[in-house]
């Protein structure tokens, strides 16, 4: 019996959730062929839940703070995860490690966005340390996850070019802006069986692109 909900999408948030209303928005007008069948946060207050609520989305909070460990953390997530049967799970400022079992679990239906041309900057304050470092472009990466940070085999990717007087606040806009048109387009391609993790690298299209296709303010605008 075919699933009426067709490709089932779970979002993962700590925060705000802009990237999760670009996600919502585009299931919403079809681009994505979809559904977001569920809405977790590590975190009671997550702006996004409101998101996901005013989008008629089951939401559910797995508090890390009422878990003694990490790896118990990961199984009660698992365990929800599992009930909700995704065929992909998309991290979205989700601020929380995930440990090897867990990725392990997902490997292949688990991606996320970080806010720098991957493999440049990983980790934290990626926009304040690339215009420390005099970076002509900076941008965001959508990657799968393993168990190494910030080191999943990427998709794709979204480039900005760097202005004079740029800030870290401006800049972060910047990326955010194109964030929010990468990854509905990845979650896009992914949806429709276009692009799949394949031992480590990334089949798009049935080849292997050498570096991942990169968006630019430029490209974005035109389409
Ligand atoms: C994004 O900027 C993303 O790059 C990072 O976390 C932020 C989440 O923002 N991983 P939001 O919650 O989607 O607004």
């Amino acid at each position: 019996m075919s699933d009426p909900e067709g490709f089932r999408i779970a979002v993962l948030i700590s925060g705000g959730g802009t990237n999760l209303q670009a996600i919502i928005d585009a299931v919403r007008d079809g681009s994505i062929p979809g559904t977001i069948t569920r809405v977790i946060s590590n975190r009671p207050g997550a702006g996004g839940l409101e998101r996901a609520a005013r989008a008629g989305i089951a939401t559910e909070v797995i508090d890390h703070r009422i878990f003694s460990s990490r790896p118990d953390y990961d199984r009660a997530l698992a365990e929800r995860l599992d009930t909700a049967q995704p065929d992909l799970i998309v991290l979205a400022g989700f601020m929380r490690i995930l440990g090897d079992a867990f990725v392990g679990r997902f490997l292949g239906r688990l991606i996320n966005i970080h806010p720098s041309l991957l493999p440049a900057y990983r980790g934290l304050h990626t926009h304040e340390r690339a215009l420390e470092a005099g970076e002509r472009h900076h941008g965001c990466s959508v990657h799968y996850v393993i168990p190494e940070l910030d080191a999943g085999p990427v998709i794709a990717q979204a480039a900005v070019a760097i202005q004079s007087g740029e800030t870290a606040d401006t800049l972060a806009r910047r990326v955010q802006a194109m964030e929010h048109r990468l990854y509905p387009e990845v979650v896009r391609w992914i949806a429709e069986g276009r692009v799949a993790l394949d031992g480590d690298r990334v089949r798009q299209d049935g080849q292997y692109p050498p570096v991942p296709p990169c968006l630019t303010e430029a490209t974005a605008d035109a389409s």
